[in-house]
């Protein structure tokens, strides 16, 4: 197996990282197996406060190996997961730090951040659920034997998170050659953060969140996986001009829409030949797509 140095300036070096990676061309779709894949958006959100341990726990319930998630990170440099900039929606900062408005994340410590309640908001009986770190969050991933679709979100305001997060998923064991080949992908709304995933390590699956016009898509295909659009910009046109073009591994691009919890809408949206759907009732889009295919 050819392998190739990559970032062969001092950063990656000194940063830990490895300076070895798979070539691309060595590397595989994690998500390639023909059906319409289903991840559970901010885990199984339907059922269990979003972002928390409980909802990838209620997916793997579900029997679901892909979950999505939002990574961010604290005032003190530690990565978690949460998708809103502020605490405000999905923890109990309001009533713990009063006047600390308008609370988000990059202005709390880890310290501060563990002391909130992330489930009661959601339902009494996820009352102490906590904001994960994302190594507390790779952990139960780990165990539960699932898969992870995630997401750097809002990654402008965290200069360098692309790095450190591929640090720590490496310190994690989430680098491995088993890993990155079917257990991993990195997405984002922002291209210029999967640039820098691409440019660290070129071996890891990417997709970029939205939906360029079909002139642009070649110039994603050099460092994306996949195109990832909102379903409401799904068509079948569009769908076939991301297959059309091969990403950095040598395989046609995927295209994973979100976010889609009605059966009949997910069964429109399989048919028009999307690769996945991203919902936050994975158990209602996969047997709706059952149930149409079977
Ligand atoms: O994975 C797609 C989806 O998560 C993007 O939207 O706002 O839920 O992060 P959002
Ligand atoms: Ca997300």
């Amino acid at each position: 197996m050819r392998i190739r140095p990559v970032a062969t300036g001092v950063t990656a070096a000194l940063m830990g990282l490895s300076t070895l990676v798979l070539s691309p061309s060595a590397a595989h779709a994690a998500t390639d197996d023909h059906r319409t894949v289903v991840f559970a958006h901010r885990g199984a959100s339907a059922y269990a406060p979003e972002n928390t341990l409980a909802s990838i726990d209620a997916a793997h319930r579900l029997g679901i190996d892909w979950v999505e998630n939002d990574v961010q990170r604290t005032k003190d440099g530690e990565l978690v997961i949460l998708h809103d900039n502020s605490l405000a929606r999905t923890t109990d900062v309001e009533q713990v730090f009063p006047d600390r408005a308008p609370w988000n994340v990059a202005d709390f410590t880890l310290n501060e951040i563990e002391k909130l309640d992330a489930g009661s908001w959601f339902g009494q009986k996820f009352e102490g659920e906590r904001v994960p770190t994302l190594e507390a969050y790779m952990d139960e991933v780990e165990h539960n034997g699932q898969k992870l679709l995630m997401e750097l979100k809002s990654p402008e305001l965290y200069p360098g998170i692309e790095l450190q997060t591929l640090v720590e998923l490496r310190r994690d064991g989430w680098l491995s050659k088993s890993h990155v080949k079917r257990r991993l992908v990195i997405q984002s709304f922002n291209a210029d953060a999967i640039k820098t995933v691409h440019f660290f390590r070129s071996d890891v699956k990417t997709g970029f969140l939205g939906n360029p016009t079909v002139a642009d898509l070649p110039k994603y295909a050099e460092y994306c996986d996949q195109i990832n659009p909102n379903h409401n910009a799904v068509t079948r046109d569009y769908v076939s001009a991301v297959h059309g073009l091969k990403g950095p591994h040598g395989r046609a691009l995927e295209v994973h829409t979100w976010t889609v919890d009605d059966g009949a809408r997910a069964v429109k949206v399989a048919e028009m030949g999307v690769d996945g759907i991203i919902t936050n009732k994975p158990d209602v889009v996969r047997d709706a797509l059952a149930g149409a295919s079977g």
